[in-house]
């Protein structure tokens, strides 16, 4: 079948999405990331739970918990747990070392928090987000509000273009209540010392760069999926 556009981009995030549930297993401990791309694999992980399989989750975001709850899938607090066995998560833009660019959808923060929890992170994606250099994709920022027009200051004199995200009108805000800047950095030679470098500014909170995360990443081109592994 040849497809295109859209809906070749749909069938790519649920053939992705439903080849990582594949890899979760009877008492695992299962991290939940965030977006388009993971709910066909929550989704599909409700089915499973429907069929008998034993999980407990942990949920990055407001969105994915209440389409886990949707699903009956157990969700525990992720301060109970000492680690996550396996955490599938969606990304935005991923190069071919495994580094990638998260934060599309807000939820980069918790994300990041429960990944680095985990023992195995696998990202999915459709053939759209592998790409050689990381950047086009504008890098998300979380920022606190107090003081984020200085934040918002020196990304702009060091020419990384901040845009502060805007939802129906309004300055959009995590589930943390915070703010994102989406840079425009035009290409990231860099992405480990960028990730660094923009830690060091007083009220940033995290960034949308993912290095040395993820372990796995399944992108998928039409109904097929390639297996990227990190290191390799
Ligand atoms: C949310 C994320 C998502 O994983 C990323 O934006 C990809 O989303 P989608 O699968 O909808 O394209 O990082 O914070």
């Amino acid at each position: 079948m040849i497809l295109k556009g859209k809906e070749k981009q749909e069938i790519e995030k649920k053939t992705a999405g439903e080849k990582a549930a594949e890899f979760v297993k009877d008492g695992m401990i299962v991290g939940l990331g965030t977006g388009s791309t993971v709910y066909y694999a929550i989704k599909k992980l409700g089915e499973m739970v429907n069929d008998g399989l034993k999980i407990k989750a942990v949920s990055s975001s407001k969105a994915t918990t209440k389409l886990a709850e949707s699903l009956n899938i157990e969700l525990i607090n992720i301060n109970d747990t000492v680690k996550i066995d396996l955490t599938i998560d969606g990304a935005d833009e991923v190069d071919h070392n495994l580094n990638g660019i998260k934060g599309g959808g807000g939820a980069l923060l918790f994300e990041k928090i429960t990944a680095l929890l985990s023992s195995r992170n696998i990202w999915i994606a459709d053939s759209s987000k592998l790409v050689n250099k990381l950047g086009k994709f504008p890098l998300p920022v979380e920022v606190i509000p107090f003081g984020s027009k200085r934040v918002f200051e020196i990304l702009n004199s060091t020419g990384l273009n901040p845009v502060l995200r805007i939802r129906d009108g309004k300055n959009y805000l995590t589930d943390s209540g915070n703010y994102i800047f989406d840079l425009h950095t035009g290409g990231i030679n860099d992405p480990e010392g960028l990730d660094k470098e923009l830690k060091l500014i007083n009220g940033v909170v995290e960034t949308g760069l993912f290095t040395g995360i993820a372990d796995i990443a399944l992108v998928s081109e039409n109904e097929t999926v390639k297996i990227l592994k990190r290191g390799k």
